[in-house]
């Protein structure tokens, strides 16, 4: 970052001496005040719950556009990484800053490849659980479990143990969100085949059974790769500042990402592609697109607690280009299933176009986020709908780590420790 020739004057109305702050800027997007000095010169905390205007870091991973709607991995636009390579060269982009070349493509796939199986005791940890345990509690439960498969890479400080945590998270997670699967649906657990892809491998763990051959479709193969490709990383979020809060504290990186993975579960962030698809089944019960005119007066209605799940983000006040392309994605995967009239997307798509003409949504730039459409593809490739924050905590696994990584590989990091306004009791004796 680069101190800009602008500074920022902080002025009281009761006399105090004013503060002048430096302002930073990075290589795009918003300057920043560095009020790192504030409280120490004012005795004042800024305030700013939710951090809508708050840079909790300086990162060079990813950079959203929120007006125009664009996204950038390593300054390269989600567009063309989509249709660019495969996941695998997205997720050495991510760590390495720079996309593969051929050899350096095959020799990451074939390292990826050597670290997909589980240590075997990891199916008796799953036995603890109910069949019927909502699969992210079961994930939360194996991604932290790791740690107590992996002391030979858990010191955070040797640059090798980070690169072979990340390269055993990113080779893992596929494995340990198919046995959480097959384990619910009391199925025998399928190992890993390192002459599949990435994604057709995931499909064989998650549909392939001992008694038949599995033949990886590869459209479905394609269509899963890209979903991966567009859920990568995406900023601070929130599961993302969740993993640099809880790595802040020198904690080993699997029991960072499974705190990533609870945070994610949550409707407002990752759980949205679940709430969205359960949200079009209810409409669909109330009559379908008859009833959407009905819905949205429940929407608008401040009191009715009712959101249009798949709408609105904290950053693109655009169309999020990830909802284009998953839309892209639902079009390929439905014609290849002759599904093209599934109602859902009919449904969708419908609700879409209401939403976006409609001024409640235009006034507030409500548009589809990355998990409008992603339900109905995942439904349609046979995804069960509580595994659909599985996959987005498996594609989210490489941005989660490469931004922990970041975060760890800085010198200047410091354990992270917000403050508070506190409106609480005043100091008070207990009555004797
Ligand atoms: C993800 O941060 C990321 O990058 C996340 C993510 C990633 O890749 O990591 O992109 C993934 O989490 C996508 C978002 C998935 N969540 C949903 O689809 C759930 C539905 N969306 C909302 O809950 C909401 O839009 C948020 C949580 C996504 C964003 O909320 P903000 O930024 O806090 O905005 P807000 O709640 O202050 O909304 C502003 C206004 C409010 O109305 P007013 O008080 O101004 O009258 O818009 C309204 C909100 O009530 N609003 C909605 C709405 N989203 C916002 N009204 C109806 N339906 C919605 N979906």
């Amino acid at each position: 970052m680069k101190l800009a020739d602008n500074k920022a004057t902080l002025s009281f109305s009761n006399g105090s001496p004013s503060i002048e702050m430096p302002v930073y800027s990075g290589s795009v997007g918003p300057d920043v005040i560095d009020i790192r000095k504030l409280y120490g010169q004012s005795g004042m905390f800024t305030y700013d719950p939710g951090f809508l205007s708050t840079a909790s870091c300086q990162s060079g991973i990813t950079f959203i556009d929120g007006d125009k709607g664009e996204l950038l991995y390593r300054g390269y636009p989600i567009e063309q990484l989509a249709s660019h390579g495969d996941f695998l060269d997205t997720c050495y982009l991510l760590l390495k800053g720079d996309l593969p070349n051929t050899e350096e493509s095959a020799s990451f796939h074939k390292l990826v490849n050597n670290h997909t199986m589980v240590n075997e005791q990891m199916q008796f940890f799953l036995r603890g659980f109910r069949r019927d345990a909502h699969p992210m509690a079961v994930l939360t439960g194996l991604v932290g479990a790791l740690s107590a498969f992996y002391h030979d890479s858990t010191d955070i400080n040797n640059p090798k143990h980070r690169e072979i945590s990340a390269i055993r998270l990113i080779a893992k997670m596929p494995t340990l969100v198919a046995m959480a699967y097959k384990y619910g649906v009391g199925q025998p657990f399928q190992y890993p085949q390192n002459n599949l892809s990435y994604s057709g491998n995931f499909l064989r763990m998650m549909f392939g059974v001992p008694c038949e051959e599995y033949k990886v479709n590869p459209v479905l193969e394609r269509a899963l790769d890209r979903i991966f490709i567009l859920h990568a990383d995406h900023e601070q979020n929130a599961s993302t500042s969740t993993v640099r809060l809880c790595g802040s504290s020198g904690t080993n990186p699997f029991a960072a990402i499974a705190a990533g993975v609870a945070c994610l579960w949550g409707p407002a962030h990752g759980g949205a592609n679940e709430a969205c698809l359960k949200m079009l089944g209810d409409i669909q019960k109330m009559g379908g697109i008859a009833k959407v005119g009905e819905f949205m007066e429940q929407v608008k209605d401040k009191n009715s607690g009712v959101k249009l799940m798949g709408f609105g983000h904290r950053v693109y006040k655009n169309y999020d280009p990830r909802a284009k392309l998953m839309q892209e994605t639902c079009n390929e995967v439905l014609a290849e299933l002759g599904l093209e009239n599934d109602p859902l997307f009919q449904l969708a798509k419908a609700l879409e176009k209401i939403a976006l003409e409609d001024e409640y949504f235009v006034s507030r730039k409500l548009y589809p986020n990355v998990d409008f459409y992603s339900g109905i593809v995942l439904s349609a490739i046979g995804i069960p709908v509580n595994l659909f924050t599985g996959i987005f905590s498996l594609a989210r696994t490489v941005g989660w780590i490469a931004q922990w990584n970041e975060m760890i590989s800085d010198p200047e990091y410091k354990i992270g420790r917000p403050r508070q306004l506190y409106t609480g009791a005043t100091r008070r004796e207990i009555k004797a």
